[in-house]
């Protein structure tokens, strides 16, 4: 078998590179997806404070829960985590291309582009303009806008990955290019057929959207970034080139087929059901064939977690992004979705995949390229470490209580003797360790983000 591929990255290849990279549109997201990750964070523990403290805020109509978990949402989504990943992605593609990026300018159009939108999406989520569908809350002119910067986006990687320098693309560059094209198709689905159709067919074309969002948008460029930053910050080739490749074309054939298990027991034909079940339990494949590669790659390299920043919040996103696609082939099958399906144990699965996976990686990539890319060293080791340490035990108080609540509550719904009030009332002291451990990972999010601007402002000597 391959071992790793002839253009994955290597330690110090960018060295003697400034004037080739100068990254100014990476450095635009960057900043800005930081500054979101932080603004969003307050509003994240605004709303789990409400589900304890409901009278929180009185009836000011600007801060209901009903427009702020919109907000919450979409600011995480595509405020924090996209804007970071492609910024990332900006970083890497010209790297492992061997040349600039195809244009400097149209980036960061793009990226004033995203902020117009992300700063509308603030606007008009928290004027009760919402579209109505989950993930696709925000109103169509700004749907519109998101699909021009994409665009935009796309040419721009493409441009560079056409003008690349060295023939073999890694894995990487797989991941991101399958990102730009999965994008344009799921996007316009969820955002824009929906409003063409009814019904069943309606809620089940959202579903597609849903689960395709994280599915083969967060996941991919997630996947990309991870591929690239593993091999980097432990400076050891990727275990296996090939086994990427299988990971790479299986999650393209299994994804797209696997929304309709959140209608599970639902208003759907059997055989759709059947069908999104079997491709959700066939997800197992990618799954494991990425978690391997990034296992092997490790293999006498786990002594580096000791001092490395970058590589403990990139295993430990590896760890997650194994429990997460072993929990959700799981809560497909019938027997389990009967319990869980629609209670807190989702939104414990999803802040596992999108905040312990894709956020862990979004944020170990920031901590190896900020310094790079400001020619400077971060501001501080130590507090680095401290954040992970905040976010991977809120993270695990977080998603553990929700996965217990949601249980217990799935079980009390299935109990008919049980009033559906005492459920909700049941539910109080999970959602107030919610809340105390969103408050330390908000802590993490703090340092974070202090961390990378200190680096930023008070730049110092030479990084590498
Ligand atoms: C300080 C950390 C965070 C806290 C306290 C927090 C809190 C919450 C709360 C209270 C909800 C509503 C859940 C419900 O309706 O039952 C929610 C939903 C959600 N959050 Fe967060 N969150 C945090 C970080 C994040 C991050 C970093 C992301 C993504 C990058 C994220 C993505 C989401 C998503 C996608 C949902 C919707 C989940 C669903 O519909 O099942 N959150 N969050």
């Amino acid at each position: 078998m391959a071992q790793g591929s002839a253009v994955q990255p290597q330690k110090g290849t960018e060295s003697g590179a400034p004037p080739l990279h100068v990254d100014t549109t990476a450095k635009w997201f960057l900043l800005s997806s930081i500054s979101y990750f932080f603004i969003v964070g307050i509003i994240a523990l605004t709303i789990a404070a409400k589900f304890v403290w409901p009278e929180l805020l009185g009836t000011v109509p600007y801060f209901s829960y009903g427009r702020l978990r919109p907000l919450h949402v979409n600011g995480m989504l595509f405020g924090w985590l996209l804007a970071c990943d492609m910024g990332i992605s900006y970083y890497i593609v010209p790297r492992l291309c061997g040349v600039k990026l195809w244009s400097e300018k149209l980036g960061v159009a793009t990226a004033v582009l995203w902020n117009i939108i992300i700063l509308g999406a603030v606007v008009a989520l928290m004027g009760g303009y919402n579209h109505g569908f989950e993930y696709a809350e925000l109103p169509t002119p700004l749907e519109i806008l998101v699909v021009v910067a994409w665009v935009m986006y796309g040419v721009n990687i493409f441009g560079t990955i056409a003008t690349r320098k060295y023939t073999q693309m890694y894995v990487s560059i797989w991941y991101i290019m399958g990102t730009v094209l999965w994008t344009t198709f799921v996007y316009p689905t969820g955002n824009f057929a929906v409003d063409f159709t009814t019904g069943v067919n309606q809620a089940n074309l959202n579903w597609m959207f849903v689960h395709n969002a994280v599915g083969l948008i967060f996941t991919p460029i997630g996947l990309g970034i991870a591929y690239y930053f593993i091999p980097k910050s432990s400076n050891t080739p990727l275990f296996s080139h090939r086994l990427s490749m299988i990971g790479f074309w299986s999650l393209a054939f299994v994804y797209v087929w696997t929304g309709a298990h959140h209608m599970i027991h639902g208003p759907i034909s059997q055989w759709l059901q059947t069908i999104a079940i079997t491709f959700s339990v066939m997800l197992l494949i990618p799954v494991w064939a990425v978690v391997y590669n990034f296992f092997a790659t490790m293999k006498g390299q786990w002594h580096q977690l000791r001092e490395n920043v970058p590589l403990k919040f990139l295993m430990s996103g590896t760890v997650f992004y194994l429990l997460t696609c072993f929990q959700g082939p799981m809560h497909s099958l019938r027997s389990v979705n009967a319990i869980v399906s629609k209670t807190d144990w989702i939104p414990g699965h999803a802040h596992m995949a999108l905040l312990g996976c894709f956020s862990f990686f979004a944020i170990a990539a920031t901590y190896y390229i900020v310094p790079r890319m400001w020619n400077t060293r971060l501001h501080s080791d130590a507090l680095a470490n401290w954040s992970f340490w905040c976010m991977i035990l809120g993270g695990l108080g977080f998603f553990t209580t929700l996965w217990l609540g949601g249980f217990w509550q799935g079980w009390q719904w299935n109990n008919p003797a049980i009033p559906f009030i005492d459920t909700v009332k049941a539910l109080k002291p999970v959602w107030l360790v919610r809340f105390f451990s969103g408050t330390l990972i908000f802590s993490g999010i703090v340092m974070f983000a202090y961390n990378v601007m200190a680096t930023v402002i008070g730049r110092r000597e030479y990084a590498q």
